[in-house]
């Protein structure tokens, strides 16, 4: 099953049905979309059918991609979303998307640490990795600020959106938490 994890800001969650349309509407957002892998032209069936997609009974399977909801405890306002991929049994990729108005408040920070523990110490993942444009700058300075190794440095690996864009891959071990 996928996890609950209650922070003192937030809850960590699967996404649900009723996060569907902010999810979709800050997906659409220009500042938001520019270094993911989906457009501006991001719609609230795109989302639907990303969690039809999502079997989150079986979370934790290898080969997959899960979106949780970070969300406030009471309300249930959408703050944003982590994205967790399960590469094998022991190594997992993860993403981080906040809506622009919850952007600069350490949501994110939070979040990734939370998430961090539960891979390391509830799940004993052996290494997380998290993958940025070269030029998103918010996506570096977060994973630098959570103690994350910049590993590699991969020039003009991924044609994106028009042009050639340079990705930094970014790690943590389980012994280095
Ligand atoms: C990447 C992203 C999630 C980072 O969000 P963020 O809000 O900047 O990240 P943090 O939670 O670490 O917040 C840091 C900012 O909050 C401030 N802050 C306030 N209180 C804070 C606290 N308690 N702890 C940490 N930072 C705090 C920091 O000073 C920093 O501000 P600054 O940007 O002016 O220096 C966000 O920019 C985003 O969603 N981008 C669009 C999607 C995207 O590109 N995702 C990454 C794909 S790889």
């Amino acid at each position: 099953m996928s996890p609950e994890l209650i922070t003192e800001h937030f809850i960590i969650r699967a996404l649900a049905p009723n996060d569907l349309l902010a999810f979709s509407q800050y997906r659409s957002m220009p500042e938001v979309a520019q270094y993911q892998s989906w457009g501006e032209d991001y719609s609230l069936s795109d989302a639907k059918a990303l969690l039809e997609g999502t079997d989150y009974a079986h979370f934790g399977q290898e080969g997959h991609w899960y979106q949780l909801a970070i969300a406030d405890r009471e309300s249930e306002v959408l703050f944003g979303d982590l994205a967790v991929h399960f590469i094998d049994e022991q190594q997992v990729e993860i993403g981080f998307t906040l809506a622009p108005q919850y952007q600069g408040k350490g949501i994110a920070c939070e979040a990734v640490n939370t998430l961090l523990a539960y891979l390391f110490n509830t799940l004993n993942k052996h290494r997380v990795i998290a993958i940025t444009d070269t030029k998103n700058r918010p996506s570096c300075q977060l994973v630098e600020r959570l103690n994350f190794r910049k590993e590699a440095h991969f020039m003009q690996n991924v044609f994106f959106k028009g042009a050639w864009g340079d990705e930094y891959v970014y790690a943590m071990l389980k012994s280095e938490y």
